[in-house]
């Protein structure tokens, strides 16, 4: 238990006091400013252009932040940023579309650019509060210059009243805007990516020095107040957690540990389809060594039963899906006066499921298996993690104590090895492939390769090769091995991993494990290939 997990209620900072709102217009950057702020120590929400004016007066916000957008301002109808954000009286800051749309909307000009500026360019402030002192190139002052990242096509061309120009860049003479008095401050560059290489202390200087934010949200403060806000919801309820494994869950069962202890009680289906060892691993992390009350179920046998004969890849995830909604159910059927479901959502799936810029209806997340209960079962649920992001999440993973390999782990897909044997599913070729996966991603780890790639596994392919081992010929399974590199999965790329490691870990693989007489490395990119074989 942390320091600050200890203190008392009534000394804890409210770390939701000092708050950044940003309003999204629908970059695909929205979610990084977010988490930049979070990464000053300040807590920050995101929420659509259009947020009406009670909400958005209500937030009691420390600053204002207005995302990029695709869009035009000189479109018939553009998002308008809110008369009632100016009214605030909080500093704001305009990023690239946030700038434009502020600059239109309070008397100046945006025109389109005969070039686009897309990518990196060179940036050079002109007596601006935002960005004094800092420079990469040259002394700071007037000789210095910034490496940013821009990404628009229309430009400021006339700043409104109350504002000066405080940047250029080759393309846009007018690249930032500053209204010291009011503390309106606007770029045309994106600080909140990391080709802008002061992009995190442009922020920083907005939040901590002119948004006032102290830097409170931070690990142990998360956790603390997340154990009071646990203990406060919950009283002295009894809580049922579904533990998978993964990250999510983890953190969840090790925080509410820490917040109820004995008022939890997790489930932990085993259905024969993870990681090898992985079932005693989650046994001896949760139920040794932290002592929390977790269930196994094995029920192995009768997973595979139910992938008798099945082959199709989105058969197969919904024979193990309602597989595992019957375990749990059938486990916590057995179980007495439990009010509580615990989940594993995170705040990316809180956004996504309201989609920033239309409704923001709450949709529990089905991930885990869980979120299919049936009415009759009727528990209130408790998301502990709903605020953070995934980097939150492990960070505060790493506070309450779990161990580094299980919070930093690769994703792993709900339905487990049973979408990464290629079709039927059976007992045998599953056992084959955790050997050479744990091959795999040990030598991953020696090699100091694990956490340089996303998501690393072994496939099996259900065809035979012909194969030489001393004098006798084999006739065996093939492995096949996907390492990719990727920010959010929704694109990949194969990751580079050395010759003579891939020919260590092919050795290995075939030497060591009988049944498998060669090893292939997947060279797709996703586009066009899925990370996953099915
Ligand atoms: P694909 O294969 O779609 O994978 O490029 C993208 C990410 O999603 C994971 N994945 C799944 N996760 N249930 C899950 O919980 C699934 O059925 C599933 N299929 C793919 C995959 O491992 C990768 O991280």
């Amino acid at each position: 238990m942390t320091q600050a997990v200890s203190e008392p209620l009534a000394t804890q900072a409210d770390i939701h006091a000092h708050r950044i709102l940003i309003l999204d217009f629908g970059s695909q950057y929205t979610q990084l400013i977010a988490r930049r702020v979070r990464e000053c120590g300040v807590y920050s929400e995101i929420h659509p252009w259009d947020m009406n004016e009670d909400a958005l007066k209500n937030f009691s916000a420390s600053g204002v932040i207005l995302s990029g957008s695709p869009e035009s301002v000189n479109l018939d109808e553009p998002p308008t940023v809110s008369p009632a954000v100016f009214e605030l009286g909080v500093p704001v800051l305009g990023i690239c579309y946030g700038m434009q749309a502020m600059a239109a909307q309070l008397g100046g000009k945006v025109e389109p650019s005969s070039h686009r500026e897309f990518g990196y360019a060179e940036f050079t402030p002109i007596e601006s509060e935002l960005l004094a002192g800092l420079s990469d190139v040259g002394a700071s002052g007037a000789d210095a210059m910034l490496k940013v990242w821009m990404s628009h096509g229309d430009r400021v061309t006339e700043v409104p009243p109350g504002f000066e120009i405080t940047g250029k860049s080759a393309n846009a003479p007018l690249a930032a805007m500053e209204d010291r008095k009011r503390r309106k401050f606007g770029v045309q560059f994106h600080p909140e990516v990391t080709h802008t290489l002061q992009g995190q202390k442009i922020i920083e200087r907005f939040v901590r020095d002119f948004c006032d934010s102290p830097g409170d949200w931070t690990a142990g403060n998360i956790v603390a107040d997340a154990i009071a806000r646990v203990q406060s919801e919950v009283g002295t309820d009894k809580v049922l957690l579904g533990l998978s494994g993964g990250v999510d869950s983890s953190v969840v069962a090790a925080l509410l540990h820490e917040a109820i202890g004995d008022q939890l009680t997790c489930v932990f289906v085993d259905h024969g389809l993870l990681r090898h060892n992985e079932g005693d691993q989650v046994m001896d992390t949760f139920a040794e060594h932290l002592g929390v009350n977790v269930i196994r179920v094995d029920v192995a046998d009768r997973f595979f039963d139910a992938l008798k004969g099945v082959s199709d890849p989105e058969e197969k995830r919904k024979v193990i899906g309602g597989q595992f909604i019957d375990v749990f159910e059938e486990e916590a059927g057995k179980l007495k006066d439990i009010d509580w479901l615990a989940q594993g959502t995170i705040y990316p799936d809180v956004i996504e499921s309201a989609g920033a810029s239309t409704g923001k209806a709450h949709v529990i997340k089905s991930h885990h298996n869980v979120g299919g209960l049936p009415e009759h079962m009727r528990m209130k649920l408790v998301e502990p993690l709903r605020e953070l992001f995934k980097d939150e999440v492990r960070k505060i993973g790493m506070e309450l104590g779990l161990p580094r390999e299980m919070v930093y782990r690769h994703p792993f897909p709900g339905p487990g090895l049973g979408v990464r044997v290629l079709g039927e599913v059976r007992r045998d070729f599953v056992e084959l492939l955790q050997l050479a996966d744990e091959i795999f991603i040990d030598e991953l780890r020696k090699h100091d390769l694990y956490d340089k790639t996303s998501q690393a596994f072994a496939v099996f392919l259900p065809v035979r090769s012909v194969g030489v081992m001393g004098d006798g010929r084999r006739y065996d399974y093939v492995i096949a091995l996907r390492a990719v590199e990727t920010v959010d999965f929704m694109t990949a790329r194969w990751a580079r991993l050395p010759y003579e490691f891939l020919e260590l870990v092919s050795l290995r693989i075939i030497n060591e494990i009988d049944g498998i007489s060669r090893v292939t490395y997947d060279i797709s990119g996703k586009p066009p290939a899925t990370i996953e074989w099915e």
